[in-house]
């Protein structure tokens, strides 16, 4: 297969979608990779290393020039989009619930898109699950920029100027990212508490030394692992829950997501009102509309002396780590597609790429 990478262009994005290491798999099992120069740069991945791996770097017109996969971490920008060959493969994170036109676009120039956020979650798709490993790194970064939003500590600390409580701090959502907050938290030192709406979670939870805070009657356990919308009374009880519990925390986490949907509303700005000055929410839910109501994506809201941080794309705060992670998933993509002699193979029937393709045969497809 002959691969393109070039610089994402949307704004704050640091990361790349292939890795030097990922690069050398490749070209080891008889790929091309073509890069555009200076596109690992911001990750921390220079020119020179991606040479040694075996890439051939270039401009934007020669990175695209024949290429049969383009493998990208977000969506193209619309100039891009005009540029990109007919028959080119486009793999990346590219929100496929809220890019229909982009999608459109992408169906009339010919070219065939798999989106990373709909790797099927099962055992044997889990090295390419890209949502998953972009959360771990979100929930472990929630918690830092929590911590330096707060003007107290995490931890508790005895000295000899006498004792500094520990910091209370509550995650909302315990998925992939609600747990790392989970494990991060402890490790600095908090005290931690969580809530999600499935129930199979409260082991978890409690197994990384948080409490789970009980709401009687909800589970909303959905397909494939994930959460479903709540009923209006489940959600009155989980509502009045949260409010009693909040009220007395320094730090908010807040990570429910229902795929698809707008993330559901949890933290109301009543609720912040009853929080103490100084107390901190962090939203990861930010760019789906928010759990928390005050949030504002990309942005910190103060509210009584409450920050409401509106956190986006974190991952791209940590490029190198973000990138590694995401490099693996596209490999094992690719490798998934090879067929050992050129094109990627496209099958609609195979459980893995039929779930990714959202746009195929000039069509979009149902996602
Ligand atoms: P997500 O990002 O869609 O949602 C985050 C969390 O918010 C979920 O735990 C969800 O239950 C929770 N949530 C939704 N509505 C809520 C509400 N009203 N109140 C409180 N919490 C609410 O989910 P994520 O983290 O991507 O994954 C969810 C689960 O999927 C994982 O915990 C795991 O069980 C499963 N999973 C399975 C994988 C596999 O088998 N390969 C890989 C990754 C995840």
């Amino acid at each position: 297969m002959r691969i393109a990478v070039l610089e994402e262009s949307a704004p704050g994005e640091r990361r790349v979608a292939l890795v030097p290491d990922n690069v050398a798999r490749l070209v080891k099992s008889g790929h091309a990779v073509r890069l555009e120069r200076g596109a690992g740069e911001a990750a921390g991945y220079p020119d020179t290393a991606y040479a040694a791996a075996g890439a051939t770097l270039g401009s934007p017109a020669e990175t695209l020039e024949g290429a049969e996969v383009l493998a990208a971490v977000q969506r193209p920008s619309a100039e891009l989009v005009e540029r990109l060959p007919a028959g080119l493969l486009l793999v990346g994170l590219l929100q496929p619930d809220r890019s229909r036109p982009l999608l459109e676009a992408l169906a009339a120039r010919g070219v065939a898109v798999l989106a990373m956020e709909k790797v099927p979650r099962i055992t044997r798709a889990q090295a390419m699950d890209a949502l998953s490993s972009q959360a771990s790194l979100a929930g472990y970064k929630a918690v830092l920029v929590g911590a330096n939003a707060l003007p107290r500590l995490l931890p508790m600390m005895t000295t000899a100027a006498g004792t500094l409580a520990p910091a209370k701090v509550f995650v909302v959502g315990a998925g992939v990212a609600g747990l790392q907050a989970i494990a991060t938290a402890r490790r600095l030192g908090a005290v931690v508490s969580a809530f999600d709406v499935r129930p199979a979670v409260k082991e978890q939870v409690q197994s990384l030394g948080a409490s789970f805070v009980e709401v009687p009657a909800v589970a909303a356990e959905g397909q494939g692992g994930y959460a479903k919308e709540l009923g209006q009374e489940e959600q009155a009880r989980v509502l009045s829950a949260i409010a009693a519990h909040v009220a007395d925390m320094d730090l908010v986490i807040t990570t429910a997501q229902i795929p698809g949907k707008p993330a559901p509303r949890l933290v109301t700005a009543a609720m912040v009102r009853t929080m103490r000055p100084g107390s901190v929410i962090v939203d990861l839910a930010a760019e789906t509309g928010g759990n928390c109501e005050l949030t504002r994506p990309g942005e910190t809201v103060l509210e009584g002396g409450v920050a409401v941080v509106g956190a986006v794309n974190l991952p791209a705060s940590m490029p190198l780590h973000a990138s590694q992670a995401y490099g693996r998933n596209v490999l094992t993509l690719l490798q998934h597609l090879a067929t050992g002699e050129g094109a990627p193979r496209l099958d609609p029937a195979d459980e893995i790429t039929g779930a990714m393709l959202v746009v195929h045969d000039g069509k979009v497809r149902a996602t």
